[in-house]
């Protein structure tokens, strides 16, 4: 069995952190001074280290890049009021990185492994997490493939690597989206559960011909005929219908976010009725129509809770309540902003102390 006291710590002697500036924190582009990084070889995973942040050389054979055998997660770091560093919530995406590495046909980790790996790395870049508001450090654990071979078929050795970066939002206003009619970011039987690389490069094209068409973003439907609303590219959608939330029950289509539990889980202690189950465009496109549809936002860590502004659909553009009277959305986020900054109870032990 692995102890994370095999981690290798090597510092780096040339840290970033003072030429950085926190007031100005782009989502994904800067990184803290050291990574994480281990190997999957002989059936078993070694060699853990924490080294300073940098390149990594690879043949250009790997399999990761040829067949895509790579999958990510995304949890985010907090440093509370009283100087506490906590993670949200990771023992659940350590839960999900396996399932995505089953499907994707790669070794699982341990989740005390997954969990102690990425502390150990919060540990040593605690300086790096930012305190203003809304902002936290992101952590990006992935796995890749590392066969030098072109035959398909799964590889036999991989990387498993953590990155953090201070940010602030993902999203910087209100969205505008559009309800995919043509492409399909998944299917049934396919991997959209899976937070798969390739979900994301299949995603990309449709993304660009809506942003051609003025959206910011696209709510994806069923494969099937684009009847059913499944979500968002980076995030889960939700609705307050009639007083309900409402929202789209999780299949193999759709990725199973840790946000929407979340708030599901504080929306039932409020006694606000939720709804989980299969959601038809027709039904949105009519609460739209009729005003029954008072709020629309989308749920995920690096999305944090992100007010839908307008929907398109087939050339018409349905506008919400302005986001600012929004009652529920509001509320969620600011009870999930005290519960991660310290403020509030923890009641549900989301928070993972790091000592
Ligand atoms: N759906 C997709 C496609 C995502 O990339 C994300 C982001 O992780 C989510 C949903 C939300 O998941 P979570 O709340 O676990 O971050
Ligand atoms: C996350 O919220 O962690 C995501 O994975 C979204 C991302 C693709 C930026």
């Amino acid at each position: 069995m692995i102890d994370t006291s095999d981690i290798k710590i090597k510092r780096t002697s040339n840290s970033r952190l003072q030429e950085t500036d926190f007031s100005d924190l782009p989502f994904g582009k800067i990184f803290s001074d050291h990574m994480f990084i281990a190997d999957y070889e002989d059936g078993e995973w070694k060699n853990f280290q924490i080294v300073p942040y940098g390149d990594l050389t690879f043949s250009p054979a790997i399999s990761a890049l040829h067949y895509g055998q790579a999958f990510f997660e995304g949890l985010k770091a907090y440093k509370q009021e009283n100087g506490d560093v906590v993670m949200f919530r990771p023992y659940k995406n350590a839960e999900r990185f396996n399932k995505s590495a089953e499907r994707m046909c790669m070794p699982s980790l341990p989740e005390d492994l997954f969990v102690q790996s990425i502390a150990a790395l919060v540990e040593v870049d605690k300086d790096w997490i930012p305190t203003a508001p809304q902002t936290s450090l992101y952590i990006r654990p992935f796995m890749f493939a590392t066969d030098e071979y072109l035959g398909v078929q799964p590889s036999t050795t991989y990387k498993f690597m953590v990155l953090a970066c201070p940010v602030g939002a993902y999203f910087s206003k209100p969205l505008k989206v559009k309800i995919e009619t043509k492409y399909s970011r998944s299917s049934e039987g396919g991997f959209g559960f899976a937070k798969a690389a390739g979900n994301y490069a299949g995603s990309l094209y449709p993304a660009q011909q809506a942003l051609k068409e003025g959206f910011d973003q696209i709510i994806w439907t069923d494969g099937r005929d684009h009847s059913y609303i499944e979500e968002l590219g980076a995030a889960n959608v939700m609705f307050i219908i009639d007083g309900k939330l409402v929202t789209p029950s999780t299949r193999d289509t759709i990725l199973k976010g840790i946000t929407r539990d979340t708030i599901l889980t504080l929306a039932n202690k409020w006694g606000i009725p939720v709804d989980e189950r299969r959601v038809s465009v027709a039904e949105i496109l009519e609460g739209l129509k009729n005003g029954q549809v008072a709020e629309a936002f989308g749920v995920g860590t690096a999305a944090t809770i992100t007010s839908i502004a307008s929907i398109g659909y087939e050339g018409e553009l349905y506008e919400l309540p302005d986001p600012a009277t929004a009652g529920f959305s509001s509320r969620a986020l600011k009870t999930l902003n005290e519960i991660r900054y310290g403020q509030a109870p923890d009641e549900f032990e989301w928070n993972y102390k790091i000592d």
